[in-house]
């Protein structure tokens, strides 16, 4: 199985970012551990940050051919960018949404995603953890052969 992970806007600034929120490690600390989850149930991952949605859709329509799932932070992407639900609608590629942060748990415009309608689930709220989820939830799916 090959993992697409993609980080939205700003999540280039973990580790410095409101701490008290994201934690305290950086982008490469968190993907080390998503690679290291990911190795342990035989899924390949790759990576891939922008803060920019045009980038993030080209990245989107890339996928299509070469990733079987993506693991999609988009950070507050989440709660505006139909052209982001629209690329992954259009790719057609199983999509896990994931949060560090509760997104229930914060303002009220957070509470909203325009993208977990089309995803195939949301984790939000465990920091790394949800991460992990999203990775054990593709490794559930796919031994079912999903
Ligand atoms: C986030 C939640 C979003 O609301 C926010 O804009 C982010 C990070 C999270 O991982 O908790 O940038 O996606």
């Amino acid at each position: 199985m090959k993992v697409l992970v993609l980080h939205g806007p700003n999540l280039n600034l973990l580790g410095q970012r409101e701490p008290d929120l994201y934690g305290h490690s950086t982008l490469d600390q968190i993907n080390g551990k998503i690679e290291v989850l990911a190795a342990q149930l035989g899924l390949e991952v790759e990576f891939y940050q922008s803060n920019q949605e045009g980038l993030l859709i080209d990245c989107i329509h890339r996928a299509r051919g070469k990733y079987d799932w993506i693991v999609f932070n988009p950070g507050a992407f989440t709660h505006y960018s139909y052209a982001l639900r629209d690329a992954l609608t259009a790719t057609g590629i199983k999509t896990i949404e994931v949060h560090l942060s509760n997104i229930q748990a914060r303002e009220e415009f957070r509470s909203r995603s325009v993208i977990a309608p089309v995803c195939v689930g949301q984790v939000s709220g465990f920091g790394v953890i949800s991460y992990y989820l999203a990775l054990y939830a593709i490794f559930e799916q796919s031994s079912r052969g999903k």
